[in-house]
């Protein structure tokens, strides 16, 4: 190179260095961080806030030269009025530029109404209706929909000596969801669905629900039931009920068998079939890394769990377009990296489509002591399901 062309270079270099600092001066980019960080579902709060907390330390505060600022809104539960309220504060006062978070549907399509109206995109952690994105441009998911992990379910379930299913799932988005796709695939097959109930979203007693599936005396038990609570709820009413003796099994979305409630449920959940996008025992190098860095900043011995794997992968999705964007958001171009976007995740590789929707693995696991402790081993694996139960491989 020629010593003009060498100083060019300089100049170039020392301009670069001092954009950086000019960004690294400025205001810090301000991310709103919705969901619930108290009440019944406070454990979904524990898992986002170690799973970023791991994810800063590993990859540090900044993004394309700015500092990243999230601002932290609890919700106290599904409780849409709030997340209205939240979010139009977020957006008008707080001037933020991305949203993110987001346990529940109700939630969900509160803010996914708001995300619309102002052009500010919205990263859902979890909540899994697959309908909140139609009409919603400017929202994304990176959990899972129900129908993404029921429909492989039912068709091996069918496939795998199941004849007479009992459905009990949640009335509300992801449950009816879950219903539907399971008594879809599964009528299809060639299985029978031989009733039906839907406890509510709050306070459900499950004892009451319990008592009609074992009139029915059928083969086994198909439910969808959000974490938080439920798990807890529904396996107490089961084992009460003795339907566990009876021969009556469970085949569940991996809600109820998430790493954070797997220890308070103790052995009766041993043997336990579900389907899900996330287990703490997946065998991969980044899980191994994910896993190690979570346990290094989680509080009271909380375990890694799918909300965990989606918070981590929403806050490595954030930091890859605002690096691409040079610490700046425009929602359009934000938008246009989202769909296509494609990484690997704790849980496998993961893609965000078209639609963005998340198109993932789904897999079948089975809960077994390993080491002592209860996990969720897989044992088969649907590659890269969209978000209506399709395989797209
Ligand atoms: C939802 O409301 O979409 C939802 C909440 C908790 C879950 C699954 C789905 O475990």
């Amino acid at each position: 190179m020629s010593r003009m062309g060498l100083r060019a270079l300089a100049a170039l270099v020392g301009l670069g260095a001092l954009c950086g600092a000019a960004w690294a001066d400025e205001e810090p980019l301000k991310i709103g961080l919705v969901g619930s960080f108290s009440g019944g579902a406070a454990q979904w709060g524990i898992s986002v806030d170690a799973a970023f907390a791991a994810y800063q330390k590993q990859h540090g505060d900044s993004a394309g030269g700015r500092k990243i600022e999230f601002l932290r809104r609890d919700t106290t539960g599904p409780n849409p009025d709030i997340v209205r309220r939240l979010v139009q504060e977020l957006i008008s006062r707080d001037k933020v530029e991305l949203i993110c978070g987001i346990e529940f549907t109700p939630n969900a399509l509160a803010a996914a109404g708001l995300s619309t109206q102002a052009k500010v995109p919205l990263l859902i952690v979890n909540a899994a209706t697959t309908e909140i994105l139609t009409n919603a441009p400017y929202t994304s998911r990176f959990g899972f929909t129900t129908a993404q992990i029921v429909t492989p379910f039912a068709k091996w379930a069918a496939k795998n000596g199941y004849h007479d299913v009992y459905a009990i799932y949640t009335d509300y988005g992801p449950g009816i969801e879950a219903g539907n796709a399971f008594k879809k695939a599964f009528t299809e097959a060639g299985g029978n669905v031989v009733g039906e109930v839907k406890p509510p979203l709050i306070s459900p007693d499950y004892s009451a629900y319990i008592q009609r599936v074992k009139d029915a005396k059928p083969q086994a038990i198909f439910i969808f039931a959000p974490a938080a609570d439920h798990p807890q709820i529904f396996l107490k009413a089961y084992r009460d009920a003795g339907l566990g003796e009876i021969g009556v099994k469970i085949l569940a979305t991996g809600d109820l068998t998430n790493e954070s409630v797997l220890n308070n449920l103790g052995d009766p959940a041993l043997g336990m079939i579900t389907t899900f996008d996330y287990s703490e025992a997946h065998d991969s190098p980044l899980n191994k890394e994910f896993t190690k860095a979570f346990y290094a900043t989680a509080r009271d011995n909380t375990r890694p769990d799918f909300t965990a794997a989606a918070a981590y992968d929403v806050i490595n999705a954030i930091y890859k377009i605002v690096d691409a964007q040079h610490g700046k958001i425009d929602p359009d171009r934000t938008m246009a990296l989202i769909k296509g976007m494609s990484f690997e995740s704790p849980r496998g590789p993961i893609a965000i489509d078209q639609n963005r929707d998340i198109v993932q693995n789904v897999y079948f696991r089975k809960v077994e002591k390993v080491g002592g402790k209860l996990e969720n081993v897989e044992f088969q694996t649907t590659p890269m399901v969209d978000d209506h139960g399709n395989p797209t491989k």
